[in-house]
């Protein structure tokens, strides 16, 4: 029988879409930072020029000008750098809809955290995208616009308090996404809210022959250069997906706190490297992000889901597969019960202590070191159980006493 897995395939097909047009999105983003920075001013540049750079790359030189406001006259075409911006964000939402309001039982909603129903849950994710963006756009408009180092304070405040609000309304997975997806949201909805319809007014005077506003080009390279700093940040929440490790923990907020600052820092090494300062003035942006690093790995090795390094009584292999027949292979099995899982993930099955034992290491930092899986703790596994199958990987799985 022909069996599609629709959830899957699509999930494939957006992610395929969303990683290259996040490549291209960053990609041009980077470069016209690059450019920006690598701006040179000299006596000869033509009126309206605020510098030009010379780059050489694919077997020629380019020269690069700068019109701080706009040429005098339209150029007869014109390149417009948005879809990237726009397909990223289109995609992301789609595959974030297939994983986390199609299957919201089982991603989205963690009963112990909140007991939601699926319909709510969606709802207050899709709120709290539009509300990211109404939020930070009227910080941007606000009187603290002005100084620039406030501004970035009230937004990295704005992202650590949605953390913190998030990870009491969603499973730590979902709450992890959400908050780089708003990010996200943020950087998208600046380029099509601000960046690109301030360049459209521009284009429209100069067509018109009026002198184009030199404010608009100013707020588009405001925004521009908050998503700069955003972009590292963002790309460590999307890939976190991977590990339970970051995304499994009480105090989200704070993790996503040290990703800000250490992607933000990187960012402005870069940033100051690229104006072709001395690299004697950089000397704080690497230890800088190193130390919160190393500081952030400790922390979350600090605190493993369970503690199963205590002397306890070794559970024997008969107790451990009743926990995981339970718990896990109403998923993990040949043929699921759950109903929204057809197969089990990953290929992993977990019914018998040989599936136990090849499987070791993922139950262990899926099941005990974090609390990943359950998934949405459906099967609502408690703390000493996570401990038994622990004590009984670290003890090295023996058979015990029948
Ligand atoms: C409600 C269904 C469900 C239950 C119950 C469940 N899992 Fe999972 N598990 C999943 C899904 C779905 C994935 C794939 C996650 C993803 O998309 O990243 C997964 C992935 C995993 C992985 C990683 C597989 C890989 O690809 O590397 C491990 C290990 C794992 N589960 C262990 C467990 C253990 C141990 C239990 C029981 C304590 C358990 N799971 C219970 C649904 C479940």
């Amino acid at each position: 029988m022909l069996e599609i897995a629709y959830a899957d395939w699509l999930n494939l097909g957006f992610r395929w879409l969303h990683v290259i047009a996040g490549i291209s999105w960053i990609g041009t983003s980077f470069y016209f930072i690059f450019l920006d920075l690598s701006l040179r001013k000299h006596a000869s540049l033509p009126q309206g020029v605020g510098g030009e750079s010379w780059n050489v790359h694919g077997g020629g030189f380019y020269l690069m000008r700068k019109y701080t406001v706009a040429p005098a006259e339209m150029p007869k075409e014109l390149h417009w750098f948005k879809y990237e911006a726009y397909f990223t964000w289109l995609s992301g939402f789609a595959l974030l809809a297939v994983i986390y309001y199609w299957g919201a039982e089982s991603y989205l909603i963690d009963k112990e955290v909140l007991d939601l129903q699926s319909w709510e849950a969606i709802l207050i994710s899709v709120g709290f995208f539009a509300g990211g963006w109404i939020v930070y756009d009227l910080l941007c408009r606000s009187p603290f616009s002005s100084h620039e180092l406030l501004l970035s304070a009230a937004v990295f405040v704005l992202i650590a308090f949605s953390a913190y609000f998030l990870t009491h309304l969603f499973s730590g997975r979902a709450a992890f996404v959400h908050v780089g997806a708003m990010v996200g949201t943020i950087m998208v909805g600046n380029v099509f809210f601000i960046i690109i319809p301030n360049q459209k007014k521009v284009v429209k005077s100069l067509l018109a022959g009026e002198e184009p506003d030199p404010r608009l080009g100013a707020m588009g390279k405001h925004r521009s250069t908050h998503n700069n700093y955003l972009t590292l940040p963002v790309i460590l929440m999307m890939i976190s997906q991977h590990y339970p490790m970051l995304y499994d923990n009480d105090n989200s907020w704070l993790v996503v706190t040290l990703i800000l600052l250490v992607g933000a820092s990187i960012r402005h090494f870069f940033n100051l490297m690229h104006t072709g300062r001395e690299i004697k003035t950089l000397r704080w942006q690497w230890p800088t992000a190193v130390v919160l690093m190393a500081f952030l790995v400790v922390y979350l090795s600090w605190q493993p889901a369970v503690d199963a390094s205590t002397e306890v009584e070794v559970p024997t292999a008969t107790d451990v597969v009743a926990i995981a027949q339970v718990h896990c292979a109403s998923c993990h099995a040949v043929k699921t019960t759950d109903p929204d899982v057809k197969k089990a993930p990953g290929g992993v099955m977990l019914e018998t202590v040989e599936d136990l034992r090849k499987h070791s290491t993922g139950v262990l930092k899926q099941s005990v070191l974090s609390r990943a899986m359950p998934l949405g703790n459906k099967t609502k596994m408690t703390d000493a159980e996570r401990k038994a199958l622990g004590v009984w990987i670290r003890a090295g799985m023996p058979d015990g006493e029948e």
